[in-house]
């Protein structure tokens, strides 16, 4: 041990500190300065740590506190408060460069650094600067702009004041900071982790490490002697179902006799500390009996397959889609198409691990004792009532913190369970808060598609007949399964007018991690066959790729793949708008197809549904005594500015100051259930629901001129409202032809991607993106190119890197996580068509550039070589091979 003095954010502090102590301990636990976060497990690969030491920019997980005696450390914190605020944090704000907020704190300390060193650093020089700091949101493009915008404010050539919208610029259609910005940028907003409770006990959970295994046997003996061992838990202790069913009663919160995948939870161990809970869990002895391993569909539908689920088929979803004769008009076609597509599992990757904590309010005794759930939920209501059932317990609350991203991933409740079963079980506040691998393992991933397609034209170049046999790897639960099946033969047909379709989509189960929602949730899968068989389609017609999809474009009065009519399609118009950028990247590319190194450009578009089939939601208002108003809606928001949106919607539509909008959207207890935030319908259905409810409280003070609650009171009205929202086009897809029921809004988008090859290493590297996109009327401009941004980003992680292989992806490195040096010049051009019957016109785009940028990448390979890659990631190995098919 050792006397250690450090001056942090100004103060001094003594402590006396063994050999093994980090820095981010020390912030974090001894001073509380959670703003520091940590995303990798310590391994340096994150930048959510970043601090500064001495001047210079230090990885607090790995930074040693026995060599910084009288060091200055500076922490986000230090930087400057929500009420005085540091100039770059200003700056990461008025850019937009914060979403989920998980990375600014580290992404400031970097910046700090580096406009220090550098007052006026070029783009390379940022990119160099914060090479080191992660971001899943934004695309790394904002954040740029905000080093950018922080450097011309310390440099005096602007203020924040002159960058703030003012008044007079109005409401809607302007980029006001997001409620939530400026905590994030202090560090002083709390992420599930962040949350310390006095006495809790610290959890570990002992996970399978085969795909599939009967339990014979558990041996905690050894493990519950270890020191500040409080105890252990298995299925047999969970008073509950000890099932979570979303759609189907599958999954398990502890395994009782049978592992499943690689991660299914068997047992949770509880500590004082985390280090002792650790240290117990490694002494516990499980004997499994491996059993047959089903690693991909195909396995489990053998007829020897043994069922995964006693209760369920392996065959665990089936849905046809039949519009007209497609069999006969590809026979009568001019030319066919015929080609498999494959994609991966995947990875949502959120950059904070998947905590949660759980604590008694007031008294841990008796019936009514009542159990907060703390995570990051993004459907509270739905949530509370799986683990009630699950855990066996009814006074339950859920409060959802600040959520460092999500992207699907949270659609589900994944480590609730366990952090809720050790609660009720020791009768203790508890802190279930797992690395970065046992968050990989315990999460739901993308579904992996194989798809045998097939796509017909004539001799004009219209397209006659689609045909699609698609299988989903299911994985080993179901979750929202049947949802996402439903949803790719929703927008099976993308942007086009396709007359005749046939398609067949299986959902198996697997042993592979359980699949669920993941950014676009089925349709990206289907588009990419989709958008690639249109390339190889108008190639074998001799028509130019852009005007074989404009021909194409569906238009209002034709019928998707599901049979319903569309009354609104904004395709060509995004075609029209796209036009120039085309013809400029096509003759680029052309002075570039000689030598090693080969430019390309492809396209890709998108239309993606919102507002599902008997989609219903739900959001309150109620009149503040000053006139203000508060917003009621459990609309959780991880990063996508839907705290934006309810302000801004509220602040237009009743005529008052955005200081003057009050939401209350995180907390069971006071929300209306609005229905998950995914599928890209938050501000589309909760949002409808609110301008429902600010139309009848409108109504209400217009009646009695009333503008105050105490005035509406006194004039005999409510000061509260309910509004609603429903899609009337409800009912599932006819189970025979799939035909049937619609999305009641679509958001389009055209994209298109300029790239590189390495013909020699098989190295992709991304030029530019450029999209038009049509999302109906803006509320909020810099929101909805930040999700298009960290769409595109997303996307293009999907069509070149990322993969998630069980037991072998561990981390952000073996992930190949986006970072800064990948990241690409973005243009995105804005088309605003209102929508009908979306909130003052406003329709989703969260998860719009993940659906057609995967194919405009690999349209983009094909074009720059002549070589296509239909089986995702294409990955340098690859592309070399298919390059150089010989070698
Ligand atoms: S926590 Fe330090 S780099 Fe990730
Ligand atoms: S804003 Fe960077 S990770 Fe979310």
């Amino acid at each position: 041990m050792k006397q250690i003095c450090l001056i942090v954010n100004g103060a001094r502090h003594e402590f006396v500190i063994g050999p093994e102590r980090v820095l981010l301990d020390l912030l974090r636990d001894d001073l509380g300065l959670t703003g520091t976060k940590q995303s990798c497990d310590r391994k340096g690969q994150c930048g959510a740590c970043m601090v500064i030491v001495n001047g210079r920019t230090a990885l607090s997980c790995l930074t040693k506190v026995h060599s910084l005696d009288n060091a200055q450390v500076t922490t986000v914190e230090g930087l400057g408060t929500p009420e005085n605020p540091h100039l770059i944090q200003q700056a990461f704000v008025l850019a937009g460069a914060i979403q989920c907020g998980y990375c600014t704190p580290g992404m400031i300390m970097a910046t700090k650094a580096l406009l220090d060193e550098i007052p006026d650093p070029s783009v390379d020089q940022i990119k160099k600067a914060l090479t080191r700091n992660l971001c899943r949101c934004t695309g790394y493009k904002k954040i740029i702009e905000a080093v950018q915008l922080a450097g011309s404010f310390i440099r005096r050539e602007t203020t924040p004041d002159a960058m703030y919208p003012k008044s007079s610029d109005g409401v809607m259609g302007v980029s006001h900071p997001r409620p939530s910005a400026l905590a994030k940028a202090c560090g002083t907003a709390h992420f599930t982790a962040d949350i310390r409770l006095k006495d809790a006990l610290e959890l570990a959970v002992l996970r399978s490490a085969v795909p599939h295994a009967r339990i014979v046997s558990i041996d905690v003996s050894a493990a519950e002697k270890m020191p500040g061992v409080a105890g252990v838990l298995t299925a047999s202790d969970i008073k509950g179902t000890n099932i979570l069913k979303y759609l189907v009663a599958d999954r398990p919160v502890l395994c009782k006799d049978r592992v499943r995948y690689i991660g299914d939870p068997i047992l949770i161990l509880a500590a004082d500390t985390q280090a002792q809970a650790d240290a117990a869990l490694a002494t516990v002895i499980v004997k499994l009996e491996p059993l047959p391993v089903m690693s991909c569909p195909e396995d489990s539908l053998r007829d020897d397959a043994i069922k995964i689920h006693d209760d369920f088929p392996n065959l665990c979803f089936e849905q046809p889609q039949i519009k007209g004769n497609a069999e006969e008009a590809l026979k009568n076609s001019a030319a066919v198409i015929e080609a498999q597509f494959n994609t991966q599992i995947n990875h949502q990757a959120p950059l904070e691990p998947e905590a949660t904590v759980a604590y008694w309010e007031e008294q841990e005794e008796g019936e009514d004792a009542k159990l907060v759930i703390v995570g990051r939920s993004i459907n509270i209501h739905f949530h509370l009532g799986m683990l009630q059932s699950a855990l066996g317990w009814e006074n339950m609350s859920y409060r959802e913190a600040y959520s460092g991203g999500q992207f699907g991933i949270k659609i589900d409740v994944i480590s609730e369970g366990i952090a809720g079963a050790a609660a009720l079980h020791f009768k203790r506040s508890v802190r279930y808060i797992p690395s970065l691998t046992e968050s990989m393992l315990m999460s739901s991933k993308r579904h992996a598609f194989k798809m045998d397609v097939k796509l017909g034209a004539d001799a004009q170049g219209n397209l006659t007949a689609y045909c699609n046999d698609y299988l989903v790897d299911k994985g080993a639960y179901y979750s929202i399964g049947h949802v996402v099946v439903n949803r790719s033969l929703l927008m099976l047909s993308g942007s086009y007018n396709i007359p005749n379709v046939n398609a067949r989509a299986r959902m198996v189960y697997t042993n592979n991690p359980w699949g669920s929602a993941a950014r676009g949730a089925g349709p990206p899968q289907v588009n990419f066959a989709l958008e690639c068989a249109m390339d190889m389609l108008a190639d074998k017609i001799g028509m130019d790729p852009f005007e074989f999809r404009l021909k194409n474009s569906l238009q209002p009065g034709q019928s998707k793949s599901t049979g319903r009519i569309v009354q609104q399609w904004c395709l060509p118009e995004l075609m029209e708008a796209m036009r120039p950028h085309y013809e400029r990247a096509v003759q680029e590319v052309k002075a570039h197809r000689q030598g090693r190194i080969k430019r390309g450009v492809g396209l890709g578009t998108g239309a993606f549904g919102i507002g599902g089939p008997g989609d219903v939601s739900v959001a309150a208002v109620e009149l503040d005594i000053d006139g203000g108003i508060s917003v009621y809606a459990a609309a959780a928001d991880p990063g996508e500015g839907n705290d934006s949106m309810l302000s801004q919607l509220t602040a237009a539509f009743m005529g008052i100051p955005l200081e003057k909008v009050r939401l209350y959207t995180r907390d069971t207890d006071n929300t209306a259930a609005s229905g998950p935030a995914a599928g890209s319908r938050i501000t589309y259905m909760i949002g409808g629901a609110l301008i429902n409810a600010l139309e009848q409280l409108k109504t209400a003070m217009q009646e009695t001129g009333a503008r105050t609650s105490e005035e509406l009171e006194t004039a005999g009205k409510s000061k509260r409202f309910l509004g609603s929202k429903k899609n009337e086009d409800a009912g599932p897809l006819d189970t025979q032809t799939g035909q049937g029921p619609s999305f009641e809004s679509q958001v389009h988008a055209v994209q298109m991607v300029e790239l590189e090859v390495d013909t020699e290493s098989g190295q992709v590297s991304i030029l530019k993106m450029t999209t038009t996109v049509d999302a109906g009327q803006v509320i909020n401009p810099q929101n909805l190119t930040g999700q298009l941004e960290g769409g595109m980003d997303m996307g293009v992680g999907f069509a070149l890197r990322e993969e998630y292989i069980a037991g072998k992806t561990r981390d952000w490195v073996s992930f190949k996580f986006p970072t800064i040096r990948n990241s690409f010049e973005m243009e995105t051009i804005v088309r605003e068509t209102p929508r009908p019957k979306g909130p003052l016109g406003a329709t989703g785009v969260g998860e719009m550039c993940m659906v057609p940028t995967a194919p405009a990448v690999i349209n983009a390979i094909k074009n720059a070589t002549g070589i296509w890659i239909c089986d995702l990631p294409a990955t340098p190995e690859k592309v070399k091979a298919a390059l150089n098919p010989e070698k």
